[in-house]
């Protein structure tokens, strides 16, 4: 190749930079854990893992300048505590731009700015209008400074379907269809932005192994496919499944073209006991193939999209060890703490399987059949752990009268087995309502039964957590945030 004269890098840079957008994974960059390397140590391990973008839940400042200078796209987020503040102040929306935004652009490539993560699954309903007010008045701050390139959106996830099977048959929920989703997409479709949506399989596939193949949600299904009867498109795989099921959401509301962006996916590299298909052999299948699906030239696309280009997000990158929660909460990562990777992946897949290390096989991939204790962990802050003791025996129906004095539980009289009847007394009580044996850590499951365990009082002073605290497992994992139901 000749020498280009400067003007036409110029044409192509722009071309490019305003053209369609192109295929690419990245990575989502949660820090709720008390053991993670630094910004700019995480910077690197991003580019090390072949992202091209970069999602966190804030607009952390020391992380911002990490990635200033490098060709990682980041997408930035209004937290969902502000929400109605700014909804209400156009002075508030310029001045959290002015100081979250400004200051580090352009060297920070930020290109994305999510008002509020999954607003319409947990936060008070009363913040659900607010959410497109304060996104128009974002949106008005970065026009107010000349920053077009930001797309201003916020992430939503499966639960905004009421119906999601068939496909076809995919609507949203009737309270926020009309009143919240409609004006959104509107929003959406006239500044070019993306619908930002969670996608897990894993949830779904968790909830209902017995009608689901495993195989069909980590897309490796060979021979298991579904039509939709209404559609007759094909399906090979769940994930597109679910996709679909919102692209006809939107159909249905009246905007057919609205772009997805996967905000979120991946699967867990562990879990609780309980927690069926939570292993590194699934976790490295489906994001293996998962970045396999999402880079490809040309573009897949889905079923009832082929050909689109769909920007992608994988969750997460570290395990974060403070997330609250079921165990898998605490292991989506691609990257142990200490930086090293829980399984060999490449977000730009252009690593052949073949040349990553062999995989553990998985023994959890079917539901768990023994006995489950909810205990407190040894060694816990007393402090902590005293204050978590009332709070379990202040909630359900009598929950800790067998530990009074007098009372058969009652000894040993130490706060680590009173911890543990409340715990476990606890968690049967509320674990169909989503409770989990978490406790912000201060609990954690056990398959063996307390009374063999080491170091511990002998057999017949402790015979109330065995009496009374055989958990089994429920058949299905229960009260998932972002399940698909
Ligand atoms: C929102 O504004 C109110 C009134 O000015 C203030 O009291 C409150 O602290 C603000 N909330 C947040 C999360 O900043
Ligand atoms: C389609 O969704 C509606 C709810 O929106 C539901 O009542 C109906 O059963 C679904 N149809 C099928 C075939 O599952
Ligand atoms: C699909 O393939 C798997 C393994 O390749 C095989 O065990 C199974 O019987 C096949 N199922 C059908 C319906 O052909
Ligand atoms: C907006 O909607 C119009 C009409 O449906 C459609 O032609 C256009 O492609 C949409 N634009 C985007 C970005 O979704
Ligand atoms: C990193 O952490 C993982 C998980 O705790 C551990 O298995 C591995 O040995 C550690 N590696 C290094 C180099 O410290
Ligand atoms: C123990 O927990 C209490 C209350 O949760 C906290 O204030 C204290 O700092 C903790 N102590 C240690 C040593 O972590
Ligand atoms: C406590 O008992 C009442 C009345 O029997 C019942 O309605 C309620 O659901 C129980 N609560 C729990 C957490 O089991």
């Amino acid at each position: 190749m000749g020498l280009l004269p400067p003007l036409y890098f110029l044409f192509l840079f722009l071309s490019v930079s305003s053209g369609e957008i192109s295929s690419f994974v990245g990575v989502n960059y949660g820090d709720l854990g008390n053991n993670l390397p630094s910004p700019k140590q995480s910077a690197k391990l991003v580019q090390s893992l072949g992202a091209k973008c970069v999602k966190i839940y804030g607009a952390n400042p020391a992380v911002l300048d990490a990635f200033k200078d490098t060709n990682i796209q980041v997408s930035i987020m209004v937290p969902n505590e502000l929400i109605i503040n700014i909804s209400n102040s156009q002075k508030l929306a310029d001045s959290w731009v002015q100081s979250n935004v400004v200051p580090f652009y352009p060297k920070t490539r930020i290109r994305y700015l999510l008002v509020g993560n999954e607003v319409t699954s947990s936060s008070p309903k009363q913040i659900w209008p607010r959410i497109l007010p304060a996104m128009r008045k974002i949106k008005s701050s970065l026009k107010t400074h000349s920053l077009h390139k930001i797309k201003v959106s916020t992430s939503m996830a499966m639960d905004v379907l009421e119906s999601s099977f068939p496909p076809s048959n995919g609507t949203f929920r009737s309270d926020i269809a009309g009143p919240i989703l409609k004006p959104l997409l509107q929003f959406l479709n006239r500044t070019k932005s993306f619908f930002f949506l969670d996608v897990y399989p894993y949830f779904a596939w968790a909830a209902d192994p017995k009608s689901i193949s495993l195989d069909y949600a980590l897309f490796e299904s060979r021979n298991i496919t579904y039509t939709d009867p209404v559609s007759s498109l094909t399906y090979t795989n769940l994930f597109d499944q679910m996709v679909d099921s919102v692209v006809f959401a939107m159909k249905r509301l009246g905007y057919p073209d609205i772009r997805i962006f996967i905000a979120e996916t991946g699967w867990p590299n562990s879990g609780d006991i309980d927690q069926i298909g939570a292993n590194i052999y699934n976790a490295a299948t489906y994001n293996r193939n998962v970045v396999k699906k999402l880079t490809a030239k040309p573009a897949i696309g889905t079923p009832a999209r082929p050909g689109w280009v769909i920007p992608s997000l994988v969750f997460a990158l570290y395990n974060e060890n403070q997330k609250p929660g079921p165990g898998t909460e605490r292991h989506f990562g691609l990257l142990h703490p200490n930086g090293t990777n829980v399984y060999g992946i490449d977000l730009s897949g252009k690593t052949p399987d073949s040349e990553f290390e062999p995989l553990p096989k998985p023994d959890n991939n079917e539901p768990y059949k023994g006995k489950i204790w909810c205990m407190a962990v040894g060694g816990a802050n007393a402090t902590a752990l005293s204050s978590a003791l009332s709070y379990a025996c202040s909630q359900g129906n009598k929950t800790c009268d067998p530990i009074q004095p007098g009372k058969p539980c009652f000894k040993p009289d130490s706060l680590f087995w009173h911890a543990s009847y409340a715990f476990s007394s606890h968690w049967s009580q509320f674990k169909k309502a989503g409770a989990t044996c978490y406790f912000n850590g201060l609990a954690t499951q056990t398959a063996k039964d307390p009374i063999i365990l080491k170091d511990q009082p002998p057999r017949s002073s402790i015979g109330c957590p065995n009496q009374h605290h055989h958990l089994r497992s429920h058949p299905h994992p229960v009260g998932l945030p972002r399940s698909l139901d």
